[in-house]
């Protein structure tokens, strides 16, 4: 059984996933638009991502006695600037994500709620990951600079690039 102040944190999570989600989808909106199709398509496989984070959390506090709740959301932005903003948002977003993670953990550890802990040991590595290929995809962004043949190749090079996670995903 979940305590009251476990729930309540892991449902914050929840809506932060849903937020992530949202954001990445206003990202692959206006990717597309800028017709970096590949880009977009990234952004679209990545909201799905966090749908599903957002998802295993929920299945998570009902599994566990508790009540997964739909809470509002924030609207994210719809201008990005450039790619090279649009994935700094990205990078600090996820860097955000992985301090709430940890906090959770955290919390976890304070309530002796070892389950919890263990559950949220996916989303640990899950972080390294997600920040892991955010960098990754800057630094590629900053080789090309203003290269517009780079930026072609790159679109196209990032479709290739599925989002994989180090662990199985959820059951
Ligand atoms: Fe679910 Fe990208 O953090």
């Amino acid at each position: 059984m979940l305590s009251e102040k476990m729930q309540s944190v892991l449902n914050k999570q929840i809506r932060i996933e849903a937020e992530s989600s949202q954001i990445y989808l206003a990202m692959a909106s206006w990717a597309e638009l800028q017709g970096l199709e590949g880009v977009s398509q990234f952004m679209y496989a990545q909201s799905d991502e966090e749908r599903m984070h957002m998802l295993k959390l929920f299945k998570y506090i009902n599994e566990r006695g508790g009540h997964a709740q739909v809470s509002e959301l924030n609207a994210p932005p719809l201008e990005f600037g450039s790619i090279k903003e649009m994935f700094e948002t990205l990078f600090k977003h996820e860097v955000f994500v992985s301090g709430t993670i940890n906090e959770l953990v955290h919390i976890a550890l304070e309530e002796k709620d070892y389950a919890t802990h263990n559950f949220l040991q996916w989303y640990v590595a899950e972080q390294i990951e997600e920040e892991a290929q955010a960098r990754t995809i800057l630094d590629k962004i900053n080789l090309i600079g203003n290269d517009k043949g780079g930026l072609y190749l790159f679109d196209s090079d990032i479709k290739q690039l599925t989002v994989v996670s180090s662990v199985a995903p959820p059951a």
